[in-house]
């Protein structure tokens, strides 16, 4: 299957939210990476018809969703970046709300609840209530109400948000387990969510998609832009202003180094080129300001 998004723009008043998002996507995992207010949750909203666009159209294989009507939202699973679950509810009546939503007749509503939840391991604590949830399972019921329905587009924004390191990876085998033959595109601003899992990464800054590769691609392109410099404690901050910093660390003598990202080795004690990771892509991409010494 092919997904096909041309063009999305969307305004909200003045604010332009989005600005020709296209973008052509096949079966995998997709990260769209961005800042806070990048338009991540608008794109995400365009596409699952909860919020029109002002321009541009979605194509399923070549055709408009407009065209297939109930026919694309029933391709469609959405986690919503804000969702409140009623907390007297059982996670089981919450699903079955949901399938209900979904137009499923009560047995293969029972079906998939049963498949949904033990996709997400939460079986055994279906008929407790979803106010003694931790995060994680809150987390893990919501990503099953997006996968009742066996849906094509599965479309999770920001699904780790709030969890500790432990559920994240958790949640991101997750994702990874049940992508295979859908698309799946996972908005996050944290990077080590969709570093090892996604097909490829989708760059939005300021409501404009800046890039789209594969993550090998995006280390590749900042080869030769990363460097460790050894700082003297006093110059700490003065290096700071100096470069972009990623990452400040102390080694076992006591000495610190810097992560310095820019287009030239720095002229500094001890510098050396280091290993990019995608932590320096979204660093050197998503800076807004530019260092006083001028080295991006
Ligand atoms: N209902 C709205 N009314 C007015 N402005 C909005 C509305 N929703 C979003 N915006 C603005 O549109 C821009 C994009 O917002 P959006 O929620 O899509 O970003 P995001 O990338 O999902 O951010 P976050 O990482 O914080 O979730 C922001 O500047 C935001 O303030
Ligand atoms: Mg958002």
């Amino acid at each position: 299957m092919e997904l096909r998004i041309e063009n999305l723009t969307k305004a909200y008043g003045r604010k332009v939210a989005l600005r020709n998002f296209t973008a052509t996507l096949s079966s995998g995992i997709y990260g769209l990476l961005g800042p806070n207010g990048a338009g991540k949750s608008t794109m995400m909203k365009i596409l699952t018809e909860n919020l029109s666009a002002d321009k541009g159209q979605i194509l399923v294989d070549g055709i408009p969703s407009d065209k297939l009507g109930a026919d694309y939202r029933a391709l469609l699973g959405y986690m919503p970046q804000q969702q409140g679950l009623y907390p007297h509810f059982t996670a089981r009546r919450f699903l079955y709300y949901i399938a209900g939503l979904k137009g499923m007749t009560k047995s293969r509503a029972t079906e998939e609840v049963e498949r949904a939840a033990a996709m997400v391991n939460m079986t055994e604590y279906l008929d407790k209530r979803l106010g003694t949830y931790s995060g994680g399972m809150k987390q893990r019921i919501l990503i099953a109400q997006a996968v009742l329905g066996s849906p094509k587009i599965l479309i999770l924004d920001e699904p780790t948000a709030g969890l500790d390191p432990k559920e994240r990876i958790r949640i991101r085998n997750l994702i990874s387990q049940i992508s295979m033959d859908r698309i799946v595109i996972l908005a996050t601003h944290v990077v080590s969510d969709v570093e090892y899992i996604a097909k490829e990464i989708l760059m939005l800054k300021d409501g404009c998609l800046i890039s789209q590769l594969r993550p090998s691609a995006l280390l590749q392109q900042m080869k030769g832009k990363v460097f460790e410099i050894c700082v003297p404690e006093d110059r700490v901050e003065e290096v700071q202003s100096r470069y972009l910093v990623g990452n400040i660390r102390k080694d076992e003598t006591d000495r610190i180094w810097a992560r310095v990202i820019g287009n030239q080795k720095p002229n500094e004690a001890q510098a050396q080129e280091v290993m990019p990771t995608l932590e320096d892509v979204y660093l050197y991409t998503f800076e807004e300001r530019m260092p006083e010494g001028g080295s991006l």
